[in-house]
């Protein structure tokens, strides 16, 4: 049994194996069921498969050129209109580490690439996914079947542990 959040690394490279309408809302199931702050699921997920549009988005910003090779992109994004606006990027972030956590379990990968808050990505984002106006795009995450494993790293460092 893998333990998805020690087996868990960006994937950048991916092979042509399909990735399933199935498979993708499992993944959106995992999002979905992230916590979010008094429970107001924020939430709003695109999903592009189309090959243009995968081009358009690896062409966003200068790091997120990985979206090309990428079979699926699923993008997280937010309403504005929120109880709670100072926790949107935070429950975001929840449900996009869900995204990533349930590849891993279904022998996929991922890699968050940053979306909000820096401005000229979300503009971006809303032209090319032409984002109504309630909504603001969070996070890419670009999917499929990893090309090659990759080597993990034990980040554990014992120094940054205060103990009171
Ligand atoms: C908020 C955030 C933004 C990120 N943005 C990018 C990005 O634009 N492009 C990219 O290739 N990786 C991006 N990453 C992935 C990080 O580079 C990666 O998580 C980090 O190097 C650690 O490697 P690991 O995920 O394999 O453990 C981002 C990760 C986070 C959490």
């Amino acid at each position: 049994m893998k333990d998805p959040i020690f087996q868990r690394v960006s994937v950048r490279k991916f092979t042509d194996a399909p990735v399933t309408d199935e498979q993708v809302e499992r993944l959106l199931r995992a999002a979905m069921a992230a916590p979010s702050a008094t429970n107001q699921q924020p939430w709003e997920f695109y999903v592009v498969r189309d090959p243009e549009k995968l081009m358009e988005l690896s062409r966003c910003h200068e790091y997120s050129m990985c979206v090309k090779n990428a079979t699926l992109a699923l993008v997280p994004c937010y309403r504005k209109e929120a109880r709670h606006p100072e926790y949107l990027h935070l429950d975001l972030s929840a449900a996009t580490e869900n995204i990533l956590l349930e590849a891993v379990q279904m022998g996929l990968g991922g890699t968050w690439l940053g979306i909000a808050p820096v401005p000229d990505r979300m503009a971006k984002m809303r032209e090319i996914l032409d984002l109504p106006e309630g909504l603001e795009a969070f996070a890419i995450v670009p999917l499929g079947q990893p090309e090659r494993d990759k080597p993990r790293q034990d980040r554990y460092d014992p120094s940054r542990v205060h103990t009171l």
